[in-house]
């Protein structure tokens, strides 16, 4: 590192963008689905040698159904924990609803395309979460949802069908196979965009690691939650005003 980076990095202000409990969550979600992915894609494709080598690295399909339930079961304690983390304390209170989209999020979207396609000379200014992130947020609950009710009706299939018709079954394993596809791909191809090849974030973003989101990047990415953060962290006594316009204003 050059002497002239290593003295911006001591001289960086860092700001809290994820707590210890969102980071734990985040860390046990990349988990559980992860494990849910190896473990489900093999019985969507059977007939790949891909699904064949996973199977038999986990030394069976037994082991296989087996470790796709644990990682279920995981999900859905981290789901329970979610929620009540945003329903009992203040901060998961706050960050659920500075989730939830709002008209600047379309227009914003909007804004965007016109920037891709050479319209705009700028780019959204956002706040502390902007469209795409929310829209993440949203696919993942809204994806745990239909995974955990489809994913319990094909685990207690027999008992199912004591009170449903077969073919809600087997509608119930379309949905939770093309749920599963569409939820790894977006994934894979979306949030690893964003949070690893994206070139202001290339290699990784450590957001999810240590918490913390540098003065610059937050400037860059959401600078009117930083411009907000600015206005109240500095006490308006401290406020550098010129002599003159105090004087006006007192009059
Ligand atoms: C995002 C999370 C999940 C992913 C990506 C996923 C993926 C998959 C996939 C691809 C299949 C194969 C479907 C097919 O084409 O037949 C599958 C099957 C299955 N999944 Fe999931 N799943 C997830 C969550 C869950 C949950 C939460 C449960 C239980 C509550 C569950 C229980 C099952 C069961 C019982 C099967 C039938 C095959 C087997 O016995 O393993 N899944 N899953």
């Amino acid at each position: 590192m050059s002497p002239e980076n290593n003295h911006k990095e001591q001289t960086q202000r860092y700001y809290e963008r994820l707590s210890l409990s969102q980071r734990a969550q985040h860390i046990v979600l990349i988990i559980s689905f992860m494990t849910l992915v190896i473990t489900g894609l093999p019985v969507r494709y059977p007939e790949t040698k891909a699904a064949g080598a996973v199977i038999k690295s986990m030394g069976g399909m037994a082991v296989r159904a087996g470790l796709h339930r644990v990682a279920a079961v995981i999900l859905i304690v981290l789901c329970f924990y979610h929620v009540l983390w945003v329903l009992f304390t203040k901060r998961g209170h706050e960050e659920f609803l500075a989730f939830i989209p709002r008209k600047k999020d379309a227009l914003d979207l909007f804004h965007q395309l016109k920037y891709y396609f050479g319209l705009s000379r700028t780019t959204p200014r956002h706040d502390r979460f902007n469209w795409i992130e929310k829209f993440e947020y949203l696919a993942m609950g809204w994806g745990s949802v239909v995974m955990i009710l489809t994913g319990l009706l094909l685990w207690f299939e027999n008992q199912a069908m004591l009170v449903l018709p077969l073919w809600v079954l087997d509608v119930t394993r379309v949905i939770h196979s093309f749920e599963a596809l569409l939820a790894f791909l977006a994934i894979v191809i979306w949030h690893c965009y964003h949070v690893h090849l994206n070139p202001s974030s290339f290699p990784m973003s450590k957001v999810w690691l240590t918490g913390l989101i540098s003065e610059e990047e937050l400037k860059e990415h959401h600078p009117l939650e930083y411009e907000r953060i600015r206005r109240e962290e500095i006490p308006p006594a401290r406020v550098e005003v010129e002599p003159t316009k105090v004087g006006s204003k007192s009059e």
